[in-house]
């Protein structure tokens, strides 16, 4: 089979609308995501990258630290660049009171639930809220006028289905029995005050305390009625994110234990249905010149037998440098073939962190092969 060519990294990104970008912990994948989201503005998109890296190295790449907010800061580029770039750094609480403030029927309600204590403890903590509300999120800016691509960065995470799932992991929490037989008799008419009076939340109260139970049962009062738009915008960010809209390219670099992880990452993308569209290899070491390992030494033999001792050295540490390249390729090797009909790009290890949007967009044009 012939290898894609690099500018099929770019027509890749140029169909898509939203592009996530996922792999495992510390791989780069903030970093790419804000490499694809520069060159795409390059190439005349408006583009817009949420991240949800919680140490904000990506407003740093950008030279925007603490000026980047749940709603979108466009950011200056280079005149050439013909399109625009807007930033957002997740705030899954802030997101999650907007959809609170949309779904919801009155003042009243928004209110109520928005000073819930119990409200604020999920809101912020709830398992896999973070991974759903950036799923909201891309959902709210994909249909956003000011922007015709979407591109996400991911929390580090070995489950992809993280990710993918959340969307379902909310309308589970809305259909599960719990939730339903605190929230049933509420609509049926009786007053939520009984509940108190039944033993099981007696016991419930006691373990938990009576002023936790009181806030969730509050908090379920007040949201009642409103589960349905929930109900409805989960199952549209579902649908978003499974479209042939929505790419997923995988990152990963050339450690064994990060490119299991990205084969895993893959498995699971595929059996949920979502194919992988790229491949970004990152932090690959240099190949200096063009030979082996094996050459280097012998180069390095025949200056030791020339008494250049100088010469001997030179070779001695390209041929180790080329052997850790050599054994990177051996690494990666199964993750090439398994995405062997997808766009792979590779991208060489700086020699320093990338913390400015010079560094950014030269992973840029490495991943776009320019
Ligand atoms: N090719 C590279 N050369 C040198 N440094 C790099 C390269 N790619 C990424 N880095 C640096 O590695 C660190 C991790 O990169 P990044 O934050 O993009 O990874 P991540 O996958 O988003 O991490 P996390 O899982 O913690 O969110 C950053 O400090 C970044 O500047
Ligand atoms: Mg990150």
């Amino acid at each position: 089979m012939t290898k894609p060519s690099v500018s099929d990294m770019e027509s890749m990104v140029e169909s898509a609308r939203v592009l996530v970008c996922c792999g495992s912990g510390g791989v780069g994948k903030t970093t790419t995501a804000a490499a694809i989201a520069v060159e795409a503005a390059r190439l005349g998109r408006r583009v817009v990258v949420i991240t949800i890296d919680p140490a904000k190295r990506l407003a740093d790449a950008l030279g925007m630290s603490g000026l980047l907010g749940n709603d979108p800061v466009r950011l200056d580029l280079p005149a050439d660049h013909r399109g625009e770039l807007w930033a957002v750094m997740l705030d899954a609480k802030d997101t999650f009171d907007g959809l609170v403030r949309r779904e919801a029927r009155t003042e009243r309600q928004v209110d109520e639930i928005l000073a819930n204590p119990f409200y604020v403890n999920i809101a912020s903590r709830l398992s896999g809220s973070q991974e759903y509300m950036a799923a909201e999120k891309l959902f709210e800016l994909h249909g956003d006028d000011r922007f015709d691509l979407v591109v996400v960065d991911t929390p580090p995470s070995r489950e992809a289905l993280d990710f993918l799932e959340a969307p379902k992991k909310l309308t589970n929490f809305l259909d599960h029995r719990v939730y339903r037989w605190l929230v049933a008799p509420a609509r049926g008419g009786l007053k939520i005050v009984n509940f108190a009076a039944q033993p099981i939340l007696r016991t419930i109260g006691r373990v938990i305390g009576a002023d936790v139970l009181a806030d969730a049962v509050d908090f379920f009062r007040a949201f009642e009625g409103i589960e349905d738009g929930f109900r409805e915008r989960a199952r549209q960010v579902d649908r978003l994110l499974r479209s042939d809209a929505t790419r997923y390219v995988v990152v990963a670099s050339p450690r064994s234990d990060t490119v299991e992880e990205a084969l895993y990452f893959t498995d699971q993308l595929g059996r949920a249905g979502v194919v992988t569209s790229g491949l970004v290899v990152n932090r690959l070491q240099p190949m200096f010149g063009r030979g082996s390992s094996k050459s280097a030494t012998a180069n390095a033999r025949r200056a030791e037998n020339d008494s250049d001792a100088t010469l001997a050295l030179l070779h001695g540490n390209l041929a180790r440098l080329r052997a850790i390249g050599e054994a990177e390729e051996t690494s990666i090797k199964p993750l090439l073939d398994r995405l062997s009909d997808v766009p792979i790009a590779r991208v060489a290890q700086r020699a320093d962190d990338v913390h400015d949007l010079v560094a950014v967009a030269d992973i840029g044009a490495a991943i776009f092969g320019r």
